[in-house]
């Protein structure tokens, strides 16, 4: 693809700000003062995306809302990478007939993962008539003319077509009120994981222009956010794309020395595309966290062949054992999936036994769940959920064990941590996360929030870590 076809052009961005104005100018000849509450389901990703969803309905002239039952436009912002996440939005869009039924005005909207997927837009089409308006990742860029035109015709209009995918700068966002701030960096995923869907809903790789990255940035540290991280589905071939001889670890660099008091986390990083180049790069940089998801999946060679991963358990544990020796503090997070179609007890085991060695500090984990249209979905699976359960927990106790004995680690330390919230537990009144995005509740004035702050560790659990300010 060229780059020109990638980035969205200006005149296009103009138009759709022009709409914002158009719906804007309607509300308010008819007095209106429309809400609109947007619930987003998924990864950070879903997230940054709800943000600009958010930033278009303010410049539209909505207020936002968290009660969908009142809203005068609900958007459910989906994601689609199990089965259950499917399920319980489509409970939701149940929920919402009732609140239609009392107010037939409402606008009910679908979009994210989820409505990309034809299974999906075609059932919606079918039988969840109630809802106006559904839209893929995409057309998130366009959503201020597609919301014109479900206004305008009182038709309702889909927006689901298959796309290489592209760029928007300059969308409205909405960020989270306090330190932290999501930055998209690329779009896509060019890997086909045979377990997943991303690849199906959100296109091929694009990388944003870094110029475009580091301004966003320079104005968030400007803005006093301090905790800052870097989303991709695989940020490791961030500039593939660009023809500009300039990766994933040039960019750290480049931001790196923007001046300031914040940290640069990211994620998420493919093993496979992870080089001694990047680590030394983050060893280097001081905004850099040494904290790092490197999601491994599987300790199998054979799962992780089937899986389409893309290097072996040996290579993964040779890339950790780097890492950890030009970062000896790293803070070391994974993905893993059990019950692939096909994987044996010993095979689960393996990976157990990978995580026993590597020693996560903490993992996510997840049961595996066919996806319509992915080639795992096609291979036969015979194991019984009962026996995937098994393992599923087998992993879990060994998983937690070790979280609790590196938690236990820290009491007695001085971490530096950034406080960046407030818990219902009055002994702890705090919430900070150290360096390496572990969570310390804290006991400490409320005017430390939102600094960085020593603080002494006194305590800690498998989940969390307590802690006294200095
Ligand atoms: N791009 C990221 C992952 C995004 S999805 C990466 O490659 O690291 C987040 C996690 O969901 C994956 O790492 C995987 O562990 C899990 N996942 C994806 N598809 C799944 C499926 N079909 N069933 C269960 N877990 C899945
Ligand atoms: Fe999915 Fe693999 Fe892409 Fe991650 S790298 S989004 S797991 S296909
Ligand atoms: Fe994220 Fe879910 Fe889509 S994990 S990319 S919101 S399928």
């Amino acid at each position: 693809m060229e780059r020109k076809e990638v980035l969205v052009s200006q005149a296009e961005l103009d138009r759709q700000r022009d709409y914002e104005e158009k719906i804007r100018r309607m509300f308010e000849s008819r007095q209106a003062h429309p809400t609109a509450c947007v619930d987003t389901f998924g990864c950070q990703q879903n997230v940054a995306d709800g943000q600009k969803l958010m930033g278009m309905l303010l410049q539209c002239g909505f207020t936002l809302t968290d009660e969908p039952k009142e809203a005068d436009l609900v958007i459910l912002n989906t994601c689609a990478i199990r089965e259950h996440a499917e399920q319980r939005v489509f409970g939701n869009l149940g929920i919402l007939t009732h609140s239609k039924k009392e107010n037939p005005e409402q606008v009910i909207a679908l979009c994210g993962c989820m409505a990309q997927e034809e299974r999906v837009s075609k059932r919606i089409k079918e039988s969840y008539r109630h809802v106006d308006l559904v839209f893929g990742p995409h057309a998130l860029w366009r959503f201020p003319e597609l919301l014109w035109q479900v206004y305008e015709t009182r038709k309702r209009v889909f927006a689901v077509d298959d796309e290489h995918g592209s760029i928007a700068e300059g969308i409205p966002v909405v960020r989270e009120k306090g330190v932290k701030a999501w930055v998209s960096i690329m779009y896509g995923c060019n890997n086909f994981c045979s377990y997943c869907i991303v690849p199906y809903v959100r296109g091929r790789e694009r990388s944003r222009d870094p110029q475009c990255v580091l301004e966003e940035v320079r104005d968030l540290v400007e803005h006093g956010y301090k905790d800052i991280t870097l989303l991709g589905q695989n940020v490791n071939s961030y500039g593939n794309d660009l023809d500009l001889n300039y990766d994933f670890a040039d960019l750290l660099s480049d931001i790196d020395k923007i001046p300031g008091e914040y940290r640069i986390r990211f994620m998420s990083s493919h093993p496979k595309d992870a080089t001694r180049k990047l680590f030394d790069t983050m060893a280097r940089c001081t905004h850099v966290a040494k904290q790092l998801h490197l999601p491994v999946q599987s300790g199998n060679d054979r799962v992780l062949h089937e899986m389409n991963r893309r290097y072996t358990r040996a290579q993964y544990l040779e890339l950790v054992r780097y890492a950890k020796s030009v970062m000896p503090e790293l803070v070391l997070t994974s993905d893993i999936i059990i019950g692939f179609p096909g994987e044996t007890e010993a095979e689960a085991m393996d990976t157990v036994s990978l995580v026993e060695e590597v020693g996560f500090d903490a993992l996510f984990t997840f049961l595996y769940s066919p996806r319509p249209g992915t080639k795992a979905a096609e291979m036969p699976d015979p194991a019984t959920k009962a026996e995937k359960q098994k393992w599923f927990d087998k992993l879990l106790e060994v998983q937690n064990a070790a979280s609790a004995r590196l938690h236990a680690a820290y009491v007695g330390k001085t971490e530096r941590v950034l406080v960046d919230g407030e818990s219902d537990d009055p002994a702890f009144p705090l919430t900070a996360r150290t360096d390496g995005n572990r969570l310390v509740r804290l006991k400490g004035d409320p005017s430390l929030m939102g600094q960085f702050t020593d603080v002494k560790i006194t305590g800690s659990n498998t989940w969390a870590l307590y802690g006294e300010a200095l």
